[in-house]
Order: structure tokens, then sequence, then C-alpha cells
């Protein structure tokens, strides 16, 4: 189906990767997270809040499936635990090229210390809970993807062009 999808733990710059792809390469973007509020008309907050995590997780493979059935060469950016489940990464493959944003959880740390809409971080020690995450998906990151590219310590647009040299031509 030829979408280019990123995925990787919560603050590797998915969106931020996401849309200067999306101008690079002339594709349009979607986020998983974004289309399940605007499907639901609440924020993921809330959405955890009031129904919790499985309910989030069971509208995630919805919104694989429904994009199995729509996206064609897009870019796709996905929520950080969406590869967790086994259905999610088949689902990912027929999608397309998965690129895996790799980074280190003090990496992770530093940019969403102060960001308050990421449930999963709500927490007294957050960089313990990052650490412990990433130790715990990382194998499903890797199983998911096509491309590993490590993100720590470089430029948006040095992490561009690595991801532009893979990109297979549709
Ligand atoms: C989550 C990551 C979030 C969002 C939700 C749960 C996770 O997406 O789907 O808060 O389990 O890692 P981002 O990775 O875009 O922050």
């Amino acid at each position: 189906m030829g979408n280019v999808i990123l995925i990787g733990f919560m603050g590797c710059g998915k969106s931020t990767v996401g849309l200067r792809l999306s101008y690079r390469l002339r594709r349009t973007i979607i986020d998983t997270d974004r289309e399940i509020e605007k499907e639901e008309k609440r924020t993921i907050s809330d959405i955890f809040a009031t129904d919790g995590e499985s309910y989030f997780r069971d509208r995630e493979t919805d919104c694989l499936r429904k994009l199995t059935a729509s996206a064609g060469n897009q870019i796709i950016s996905v929520g950080g635990g969406l590869p967790v489940r086994e259905e999610n990464r088949a689902l990912l493959h027929e999608l397309g090229q998965v690129f895996y944003l790799r980074a280190e959880g003090e990496t992770i740390y530093e940019r969403v210390k102060d960001d308050t809409t990421r449930p999963l971080l709500q927490v007294e020690d957050p960089l313990t809970r990052i650490k412990t995450l990433i130790e715990e998906r990382d194998p499903c990151y890797r199983a998911a993807a096509d491309v590993v590219i490590t993100v720590d310590g470089k430029s948006f647009s040095q992490i561009l062009d690595e991801i532009e040299k893979h990109v297979e031509s549709v």
C-alpha cells in the first residue's frame, strides 16, 4: 500500500518528523491518535480516564483496520503503544514500510517532562516509567520495523535524510 509508517516511544519525534517528511515527500500525513480523538470527539486523556487503556487499545486496532482499507502512499504516525499488539504489527506490515525512531529514556524524558497530555506518564517518577516501558516495548518496535533509526543527538534534518534514503519508491 506504499505508506511510510513511523513508530516509536512517546516523544521520539514521530509527529514532527512525520509532518516534515510529508512536505519533503509530498504525501499527506495521518496520526492515529488524532484520528481516534476525532472519531471519539474527546481527547486521549479523556478516553483513558473514562473508559480505560484497553478501550483505547481496541480503538487503535479499529483505526489501523480502517487505514488498511483506505490509506495508500501516505505518512502514518502511530501512538507509542500501538505496536505492542501482535495483530497491530501485522496490520502495520500490510500498510507499508515501517520506521522505528529509537530514543534513549533520557532523550524522551527531556522532551515530555512538562507534558500533561500523556496519561501513562502522569506518575511520580516518569523517567523510571519511561525506561521500563522502553525496555518492555523495544522488542515489539523492532519486530514491527523494517528500518531502525536512532534519533538521540540528531537534528530533524539528519533524521529526515536517513529516512529518505530508505524510503522505497512506489
Ligand atoms: C501512548 C502514546 C501516545 C498515545 C497514548 C498512549 C503509549 O501517543 O497513544 O497516550 O502507550 O505510548 P504518542 O506516542 O504519539 O505520544
